[in-house]
């Protein structure tokens, strides 16, 4: 089965064709970062005007790289929950409007979801395991035990790992976008330069809890209090220092949730696992096999749409014309 999987929920305008939910035949990612540097960040009605422009030629790109007709795709997977209201509607009206015109089967997906599944997409990974989705808008901690069946055991409590890096790279002018700049800065950065303080949420219902808003004040506004001595208060040492906080942070959950469910298997996914220091640190965790996708794989893409819509696709889970754009979902 040839499933054409759009993607549109922020801003990067992707397509891609995947067979039988596994093998890539293309995945187009037009990035719009350029055209949001100016404003270091973001900017909605920007973002949807793109999309709208971008995702015509986009999709006839993925189907000629993959080397298909438009009539041999028999599905269509699109984000259509959460994101930026605006681009999802492009990627979404446009996912109905060729299903509706081809007579092909389409179906609305959950871009956290597809996230998660996108190391399915590299290897052969069996359920049950804990899996960790670390975006810009999200961190979640579940127990999943199927593409469909996700239980969320912890969450953060306010800011979301990837907008802390953003958040701290924008206040700092360390450029955009501050995921990306803040692993670069700290390769060349002490990680023991500063003690950031990490969150204190062992009590009652915060077992796999995490918190950023916290550790980004601290390094904002609190930077001589934390600062070691013999350092250097470089751009550098404090990315590094926050980035190893950071990444501390999940990792200390990961291994509690290990440890408590006696699940030793651990699937990562989303923007913030293209972090180098996080992927050291995930597969350096003791006795566990750790899953994360490769580097395009990680942030927003059409592949991981297509590969998990697939599977919705095959047991007839599909979408109508009425399906909306959501901004926010439940977990
Ligand atoms: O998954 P994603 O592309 O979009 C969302 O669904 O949010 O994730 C984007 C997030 C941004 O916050 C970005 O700063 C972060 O992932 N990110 C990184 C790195 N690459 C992207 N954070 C840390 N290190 C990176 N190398
Ligand atoms: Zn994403």
């Amino acid at each position: 089965m040839l499933v054409l999987g759009i993607e549109s929920s922020c801003d990067e305008c992707s397509v891609a064709v995947v067979e039988d939910g596994k093998r890539i035949l293309s995945n187009v990612i037009a990035t719009q970062i350029d055209l949001h540097k100016p404003f270091n960040g973001v900017v909605p009605e920007i973002a949807s005007r793109l999309h709208t422009e971008w995702i015509y030629p986009v999709v006839e790109e993925s189907l000629a790289e993959a080397g298909v007709s438009v009539d041999q795709i028999d599905g269509i997977a699109v984000t259509n929950r959460p994101g930026l209201v605006g681009s999802l509607l492009v990627g979404l009206s446009f996912a109905k409007g060729l299903a509706w015109s081809l007579n092909i089967p389409f179906v609305g997906v959950d871009h956290i979801r597809a996230h998660l599944y996108a190391p399915h997409l590299e290897y052969e990974i069996e359920y049950p395991y804990i899996g960790l989705l670390v975006s810009g808008g999200h961190t979640i901690i579940s127990k999943v035990s199927g593409f469909d069946d996700v239980e969320v055991l912890g969450t953060t409590i306010d800011d979301a790992c990837g907008e802390a890096f953003d958040k701290v790279a924008k206040f700092y002018n360390f450029g955009y976008p501050g995921g990306v700049i803040i692993d670069k800065m700290s390769e060349k950065g002490d990680p023991k330069a500063f003690s950031f303080p990490k969150p204190n949420l062992h009590k009652g219902d915060h077992t796999y809890d995490v918190s950023y808003s916290g550790l980004k004040t601290a390094v904002i506004n609190q930077l001589d209090q934390f600062h070691n001595e013999g350092y250097e208060k470089s751009p550098e040492n404090i990315a590094a220092s926050f980035q190893k906080t950071a990444i501390d942070i999940l990792i200390k959950r990961l291994k509690k949730a290990v440890k408590n469910t006696g699940l030793t298997r651990v699937v990562a996914g989303g923007g913030v696992t293209a972090n180098s220091y996080f992927r050291k640190a995930i597969s350096s965790i003791y006795g566990i096999e750790a899953y994360y996708p490769s580097l395009k794989l990680c942030t927003d893409n059409g592949a991981m749409i297509a590969a998990i819509g697939y599977h919705y696709l095959k047991k007839g889970d599909v979408s109508d014309l009425t399906v909306n754009a959501m901004a926010r979902v439940a977990s």
